[in-house]
């Protein structure tokens, strides 16, 4: 089969001939129909971080499940499924919380990719920018077979993301004003959960006025350039002097992070979204940190639980409540995932697909 493999970060990936090997127990091989391009997944081509070369990307991908190993009982060959990435082992504390977006397996899974004999890791243990993949069924959601793949895709991390910030992580009441500093392929998902939660003001952020336009298609009551006008006042100024109820980042920057925190009333709750650079810290002056009595929200993967999120999310989809196709800007064939991510970076897309 074919995957796209980066063997040097900052290199083009190179599309190649991949050996995919059975599914072991309790896995399952997933043929990709769709796989969304993250802004994740260009953090780990242009940054240094914890991922070991070589490397296949790709971590939002949703398909058909092809085979099964011995004792999968949760699928089928044949479902319709979105594969949520990382691990949730159901064993560890945290996955008996009720949090399996903070799991903490004893052991994590292997590698299914080789090149020859060299193994090549699947990032966030999916790697999806291959024409198959073999994943814990644990890790897949099936979903109705009436839903498009190409859509259901988006929902493995950008949508479930972005509708978990809202939903899960702030539990945004109707009626509350929130600003959202970002509005690419995340970002408009909090923007439309936000809508869907009833807030009164959707206050998008952006440097670039293409992305305030699909902004404002996806919910928000308003918008701001912030190259040319100071968030914080201007979120200040739409909220009567108080500030947002809730602020989310989404970009990843300690000073939007910071925005973020500086926009929100006292008593308000900032949510970063965004993963910044490994290095990178965010200051805060200590005494307004308990004056203020604002809260500093980590969502980590929209605090989901896939199992029981991703089908209400198709639901709604399926309903004409959401907006998923109108998020597909441009689609791509695995040949051409460099050019995937030079779109991506150079924002033209509210989200770009390699479709199979
Ligand atoms: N928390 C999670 O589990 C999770 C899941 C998915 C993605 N992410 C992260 O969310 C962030 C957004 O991902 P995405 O796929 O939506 O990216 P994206 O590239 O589609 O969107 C980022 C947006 O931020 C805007 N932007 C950049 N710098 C800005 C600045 N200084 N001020 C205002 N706007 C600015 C860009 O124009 C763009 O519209 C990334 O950091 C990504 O890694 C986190
Ligand atoms: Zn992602
Ligand atoms: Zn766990």
């Amino acid at each position: 089969m074919k995957a796209a493999v980066l063997y040097q970060r900052r290199e083009p990936m190179r599309i190649e001939d991949v050996t995919l090997t059975d599914p072991g127990p309790g896995e399952v091989e997933v043929a990709l129909a769709a796989s969304g391009v993250c802004h994740s997944d260009y953090s780990h081509w242009s940054r240094d971080t914890w991922t070991q070369m070589p490397l296949v990307l790709g971590h939002e991908g949703a398909g058909i499940v092809r085979r099964v190993g011995t004792n999968v009982t949760r699928v089928r060959e044949g479902d319709h499924v979105i594969i949520a990435f990382g691990v949730r082992c159901g064993e560890c504390a945290f996955c008996l919380r009720g949090e399996p977006f903070l799991c903490t397996p004893s052991a994590q899974p292997g590698t299914h990719m080789f090149r020859g004999d060299l193994p090549l890791n699947m990032f966030a243990f999916v790697g999806s920018f291959a024409e198959r993949t073999v994943v814990s069924e644990k890790n897949c959601i099936v979903i109705r077979q009436d839903a498009p793949l190409d859509v259901a895709s988006l929902v493995a991390c950008g949508v479930a993301t972005g509708f978990g910030a809202v939903l899960n992580t702030a539990m945004v009441p109707p009626g509350a004003n929130v600003a959202v500093i970002g509005a690419g392929g995340v970002g408009l998902n909090v923007v439309q959960a936000a809508r869907l939660s009833g807030a009164a003001r959707i206050i998008a952020i952006d440097l670039l006025d293409a992305k305030l336009e699909y902004a404002r298609e996806f919910g928000a009551t308003h918008t701001v350039n912030s190259s040319r006008e100071d968030p914080v006042a201007t979120v200040q100024r739409l909220t009567g002097g108080f500030g947002a109820d809730y602020a989310f980042e989404v970009i990843g920057i300690a000073s939007t992070i910071r925005q973020s925190y500086d926009m929100v009333r006292k008593g308000g709750a900032a949510i970063v979204v965004g993963v910044a650079r490994e290095d990178e810290e965010v200051s805060f002056s200590a005494p307004t940190l308990m004056r203020s009595g604002k809260h500093i929200l980590g969502c980590n993967y929209g605090s989901t639980r896939p199992h029981v999120d991703f089908p209400r999310i198709i639901d709604l989809f399926m309903q004409d409540r959401i907006k998923l196709r109108e998020l597909i800007s441009r689609r791509f064939a695995l040949d051409d995932v460099n050019e995937a991510f030079r779109a991506l970076h150079a924002g033209e897309v509210a989200r770009g697909i390699i479709e199979f």
